[in-house]
Order: C-alpha cells, then sequence, then structure tokens
C-alpha cells in the first residue's frame, strides 16, 4: 500500500516536472482542454443539465484553475485558468462585432506577443524603484545606463530627469511599447534613446550600469552575458529576480505595492 502510494507520488512529480520543460503556453492550453473533457464527463454522468452556459465556464474555469494548481504552475496562470473561459462565455453573450475581437487580439499579441518566446511578460517599474534607482546614479559624473527591455520607457524618462548628467538607453522587443517609448523619447528629454530589438543581441560593454525587471527565466543567462560583456567595476541591477548561486553586493527592499527588491552585483575582474 505504502509502496504503491509513493510510486504514485513519485510518477506525478516526474509527470510534473516533465510540464514544466513544456512552454508554459502549450502546458496551459493542455490544462484547458483537460478541464473541458473533465466538464463533458461531468455532463453525462451528473444530473446538471439544468446548469447555464455561464454556470458551466464557471466550473471549467475552477477545474482549470485546480488542475494548474495541482501542476504548481504560477500563481498567476491560477488566475487565468479561472476567468478564462466564464470571461470569454460573458463576452460572447454581449453580441459584440468580430472586429472588435480581432482588434483586441492585435492589440494584445503587439504587446504580449513575444513573451511566448522571451518569457518575460510587461509589467512596469514602480516609482519607488525608480527614485531608489536615481539614489544609486552618481549625480554628478557622466554615466550610462541600460534598461534591458524597457517597456514604454517610463523608468527611463524619471531617471533621466532626475539624472541629467547620464546617458540612458533602453531596448524593447515589443512594438507597442517601443513606439509609445519612442515617441516619448522624441518630445522628452535628450538624453534618453530607445531603440526596438532583442537585447540578447545588444553587447553590454559600454554601460556602467546595466538594469533589468524581467523574470526568474532568464536571470542565469543574463548574469553569464554579463559577465561577458561587462566591464569591471560596471554594475548590474535586477528588480525583484536573484541570479540563482550568486550573492548580491547590496539588497534594497523597497516599499511599493509589490514590496519588490533590488538586487545589486558589481562585475569584477574575474567575476563568473
Ligand atoms: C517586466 S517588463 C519591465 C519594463 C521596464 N523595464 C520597467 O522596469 O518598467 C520587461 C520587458 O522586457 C521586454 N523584453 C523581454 N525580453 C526581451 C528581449 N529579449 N529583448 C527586448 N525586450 C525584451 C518585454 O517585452 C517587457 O516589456
Amino acid at each position: 500500500m505504502q509502496t504503491s502510494f509513493r510510486n504514485n507520488f513519485l510518477s506525478t512529480k516526474k509527470a510534473t516536472s516533465a510540464l514544466t520543460r513544456l512552454p508554459p503556453a502549450f502546458v496551459a492550453l493542455l490544462v484547458q482542454l483537460l478541464a473541458l473533457c473533465t466538464m463533458l464527463l461531468v455532463a453525462n454522468t451528473l444530473p446538471l443539465q439544468k446548469l447555464t452556459m455561464f454556470e458551466w465556464a464557471v466550473l471549467q474555469g475552477v477545474t482549470a484553475a485546480t488542475i494548474s494548481h495541482q501542476l504548481k504552475m504560477p500563481i498567476w496562470w491560477f488566475l487565468i485558468h479561472l476567468i478564462f473561459t466564464p470571461a470569454l462565455v460573458a463576452t460572447l453573450a454581449l453580441s459584440l462585432s468580430p472586429l472588435w475581437f480581432f482588434g483586441a487580439f492585435l492589440v494584445i499579441a503587439l504587446i504580449f506577443g513575444k513573451t511566448y518566446q522571451t518569457q518575460v511578460p510587461l509589467y512596469l517599474s514602480s516609482q519607488e524603484a525608480a527614485k531608489t534607482l536615481a539614489s544609486l546614479l552618481p549625480n554628478k559624473k557622466k554615466f550610462s545606463f541600460i534598461d534591458l527591455g524597457c517597456g514604454c520607457g517610463g523608468l527611463l524618462n524619471n531617471l533621466s530627469k532626475i539624472r541629467p548628467n547620464g546617458s540612458f538607453h533602453g531596448i524593447e522587443a515589443a512594438p507597442i511599447p517601443f513606439l509609445l517609448g519612442k515617441l516619448q523619447a522624441i518630445v522628452s528629454t535628450p538624453n534618453k534613446t530607445i531603440q526596438w530589438g532583442n537585447f540578447w543581441k545588444h553587447n553590454l560593454s559600454s554601460y556602467d550600469v546595466v538594469y533589468a525587471y524581467l523574470s526568474p527565466v532568464p536571470m542565469q543567462t543574463l548574469w553569464h552575458k554579463a559577465c561577458r560583456e561587462m566591464q569591471p567595476g560596471s554594475i548590474l541591477i535586477s528588480n525583484s529576480f536573484i541570479i540563482p548561486g550568486v550573492k548580491p553586493e547590496k539588497t534594497l527592499e523597497l516599499n511599493d505595492f509589490t514590496g519588490s527588491t533590488l538586487y545589486l552585483w558589481r562585475i569584477g575582474e574575474n567575476t563568473e
């Protein structure tokens, strides 16, 4: 009995870790399909025919969220699975023109489309993060700063105003945030530039400070890139995400709405 429980436990654990190696969007699709099959099974076996379409959707959402919880997917997937089908059914009930859905799909794809590859969605640094970052930057000496994945450029905008002695650069891969940032850069402070592109292809050797607010996924690779390219004495700062196995020189807890933390590493002669 105990052995079979242990074997079941181990095979579930193995299946979960195999799933985590698949692209998250693919796992999400599997979860939704599994929840849908469960609903079809329930509909055929239990006397629940009186439920409305929306109630079925809520049941499907709860099932999908429970599966994602069992698979130990990050908490945001729990929420996405919970509301996905109910939101779909509620929106369809509004009988809107398909053009609205196409428009919404395009906007979402142009903001979050690359998340499938990069596994870094768009969320913005807080004002508190900008203030604390500014306090770490030289206030007279010239310096260069890059924001890897600069979103709409809001952080660069704040910093370039507080530290006019710095030159600020941002790279963004998502078209809509890039365009918003670029437009703002044209009309605002002259010490700020924003380019469209992939920061993995951008050399970091000319920057004194490299800032990254990404996700846990790319941090190890970012560290290797920083060690290869950044000059001794330059600084890498990450908002919220640590580099596994590399102790930061400084850790600054922020008093913002997400309770985030800034981690700072100084690149040395032989850092790796
Ligand atoms: C969490 S947001 C941070 C935005 C901004 N840096 C801030 O702190 O407010 C991360 C951004 O990085 C962008 N990104 C992710 N991988 C990228 C890559 N390889 N090249 C360029 N941008 C990337 C995403 O599109 C997203 O806008």
